[in-house]
């Protein structure tokens, strides 16, 4: 099981590291390499699956149809609009799949667009597939009875322009000829605001244009039936508060055509949905805590002002509901998500709207397994979804290890590890990381994997010249100054207990070790004082052999890192606004002069329905110029690490099978026990994955 991992507000700032000012890289011929970890994101084997509405009970896993391919991440589907067919057709022509076309089988196919990720690049595809609806039964059409391939595939935007190449797609939906989407792709290096905005693409002609008016994130766009107006989940331009659990976010409209007429309809609300051209479903946590749908009936004349909206709420407390998806085909019931307090699970039920009354779907086919983002056919017949194709907590024999991702910056690769604080050794050929609980190495082509300790640890460090000598934080995360941790060290090549040797004996929260280029020096952070500043310790007979405090004040200084000069300790700091969550970027001498700031946090909100909707991993020169966001993802990335050297850009994958889908819901979803539910567990804080959550 995966941990509690409330990474964010400590690891998504701009780390320089020990290996490498960009300015002071001379072997950039060859380039460099960084090291990170995600939260969750190599566990969202994510593939997007369909049940019929109209069922009778048992319903089982032989109603589910699969939809998308496999081997990459697909998630937040919708079934296009009829309205979009001619375009589709028109376009499928031009890819030379008119044959395809043109000898369309009886029923007609299931067409899908949604979010895929592939090697790490997100776009927008479009598939069909070909399947018998006749039966009960799933089954594919295969092309030797039909004459056509089972699947036929686009990608629907042409990424080949670099900025729009590694960015991050979402919540696409497709009506007439306009693909409206999210996407992140206008950076402008402003921190703590988002770069998430809408945008519509012609299909025919490819052009593209901005729906969104700078300066604002607009998330979860929803195109009214007519195609006239788009609604969206908005967020402004102050900037992000850091609200976790709740990205608190307004509903807007405007006209699909060209963004203009932009209107609020309702404070507070998300994922909204069109019931019909004056009636938008969405979700909010209601005041008795239960995450709700809600109904907005807009007055048929403009203009529309929040005040001349009427609000409902629509789904009864006792249990959360939240992405709700309507069909033109029935109006009568509508397809949303649940957590109950029955189950820790995440399920897709179907609302009456009349009747008031659930239905259940997905809980009687996978029922330990989440199931995400409901979507319904037109017609109404079907819903689709997303889910971990594995099952509930099945083990897979293709989990990579090492993932590469496309950099926009040549002279860097970039890999997102199955581990949590990596840090690789002097010479490369060892990687150190954590996992919860335990320590270990392994090879950077997946070989010789060891655990060289086996309680709870954070952070990794290895001694830049006594060989094999590592550091970590032994004991909770996130704990309070007076829990005690403390700084280890531990001789990778040793055999017994003895290799394992305790640094700090103060029993207070002390983490974060990083040694000086030396290898005589410790600098890390501990919370000795009442607050957690930074400390200097003798690295070998830890604080016994000498301790000297660098920074003091009642604010959190934490997760340094000494520069491979010596001269230098970057370190991250809240004392510009203590207790705010706001972590900027600092250096400071060893020897306590010199403190300067060198960049603001730049923590870009990638996506409102994510756990950590922000963190992403960044460059900077030490004077503070030329930032570079180096990933576009709605996950958290975080702790990254330079490597010694240029890591050859390929995946390498787990030589065992390893747990996948391992990953809990948002935890507060669990925690029903204040508002009348069952307590459920607390354990895990991971939310969902892309499009999961809130
Ligand atoms: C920051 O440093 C880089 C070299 O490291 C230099 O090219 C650039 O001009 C500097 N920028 C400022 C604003 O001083
Ligand atoms: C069809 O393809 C050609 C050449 O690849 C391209 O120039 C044209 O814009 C495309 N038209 C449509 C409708 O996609
Ligand atoms: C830390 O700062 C406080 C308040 O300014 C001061 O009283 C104390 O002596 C300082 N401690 C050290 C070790 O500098
Ligand atoms: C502190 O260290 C810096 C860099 O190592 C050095 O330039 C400076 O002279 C030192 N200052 C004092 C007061 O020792």
């Amino acid at each position: 099981m995966k941990p509690i991992f409330l990474v964010c507000f400590l690891l998504c700032l701009l780390i320089p590291t020990s290996h490498a000012t960009p300015d002071h890289d001379d072997s950039t011929s060859s380039g460099t390499s960084i090291i990170f970890y995600t939260l969750g994101s190599l566990d969202y084997a994510f593939d997007i699956f369909s049940l019929p509405t109209r069922i009778n009970p048992p319903i089982s896993i032989a109603h589910e149809i699969k939809i998308t391919d496999g081997p990459s991440v697909n998630f937040n589907g919708h079934f296009p609009s009829p309205s979009s067919s001619p375009s589709l057709l028109s376009l499928l022509r031009n890819q030379t799949l008119l044959q395809t076309v043109d000898n369309r089988p009886d029923p007609p196919p299931l067409q899908l667009v949604y979010v895929s990720e592939r090697n790490g690049v997100s776009n927008i595809y479009y598939d069909e597939v070909y399947f018998d609806n006749t039966r009960s039964t799933r089954s594919i059409r295969k092309r030797s009875s039909f004459e056509v391939p089972e699947r036929v595939q686009v990608p629907l935007l042409n990424l080949e322009d670099s900025q729009n190449r590694i960015s991050m797609k979402d919540r696409p939906s497709l009506a007439g000829d306009y693909l409206v989407y999210v996407s992140t792709h206008e950076d402008f290096g402003v921190a703590r605001t988002s770069t998430a905005a809408v945008y519509s693409t012609k299909l025919k002609s490819g052009v593209t244009r901005r729906l969104t008016p700078y300066s604002v994130a607009d998330f979860s766009p929803s195109v009214s039936p007519s195609g006239k107006w788009t609604a969206v989940a908005s967020y402004g331009a102050s900037g992000w508060e850091g609200e976790v659990k709740e990205l608190s976010t307004d509903i807007y409209v405007f006209l699909t055509r060209d963004g203009t007429h932009r209107v609020k309809v309702v404070e507070h609300g998300g994922w909204p949905c069109w019931g019909d051209e004056t009636t938008l479903y969405f979700h909010r946590r209601g005041e008795d805590e239960w995450w709700s749908i809600y109904r907005a009936i807009l007055p048929k004349n403009r203009p529309i002002s929040t005040e001349s909206v009427v609000i409902e709420r629509v789904t009864p407390p006792g249990l959360h509901v939240f992405t709700p998806a309507t069909s033109l085909g029935n109006k009568n019931f509508i397809a949303v998500a649940t957590r109950r307090p029955t189950s820790k699970f995440r399920h897709i039920e179907l609302f009456d709207l009349e009747k008031n009354e659930f239905k259940e779907l997905t809980r009687l086919v996978s029922p330990q397994t989440h199931h995400f983002n409901p979507f319904m056919s037109s017609d109404s017949t079907r819903v689709g979804y997303h889910r971990c194709r594995l099952g509930g907590n099945g083990r897979e024999s293709s989990k990579l290890l090492l993932q590469n991702l496309p950099s926009p910056d040549p002279d860097i690769s970039l890999f997102r590890l199955d581990g949590s604080f990596p840090s690789v050794s002097p010479s490369g050929d060892q990687i150190a990381y954590t996992d919860f609980p335990g320590v270990y190495v392994i090879n950077p082509d997946g070989r010789n994997r060891r655990q060289l300790y086996d309680g709870f640890a954070f952070s990794t460090a290895w001694n830049p010249v006594h060989k094999g000598i590592i550091y970590t934080s032994a004991g909770p995360k996130f704990a309070s100054v007076g829990t005690e941790v403390d700084i280890i060290s531990i001789n990778v090549d040793g055999v017994d207990q003895s290799r394992i040797k305790k640094l700090t004996t103060n029993s207070k929260n002390n983490a974060f070790p990083s040694p000086s280029p030396d290898g005589k020096w410790i600098v890390f952070r501990s919370g000795r004082s009442g607050y957690k500043n930074l400390y200097i310790m003798d690295a070998e007979e830890g604080e016994k052999g000498g301790l000297r405090r660098l920074t003091n004040g009642s604010w959190s200084d934490t997760m340094p890192n000494w520069s491979p000069d010596g001269e230098w300790i970057a370190f991250a700091s809240d004392r510009d606004s203590p207790d705010s969550g706001s972590f900027e970027l600092y250096m400071v001498h060893p020897n306590g002069t010199g403190l300067r700031k060198v960049i603001k946090a730049a923590e870009p909100i990638s996506y409102p329905h994510q756990y950590q909707p922000y963190g992403e991993i960044f460059t900077v020169k030490l004077n503070g110029s030329d930032v570079k966001r180096l990933t576009h993802n709605p996950y958290e990335d975080g702790t990254p690490t330079w490597v010694p050297r240029r890591i050859k850009a390929v995946d390498v994958k787990w030589l065992e099978d390893r747990p996948g889908c391992d990953f809990e819901d948002c935890h507060w979803l669990s925690d029903m026990s204040s508002h009348g539910g069952a307590k459920a567990n607390l354990n895990g804080a991971q939310c969902g994955g892309p499009g999961g959550s809130f």
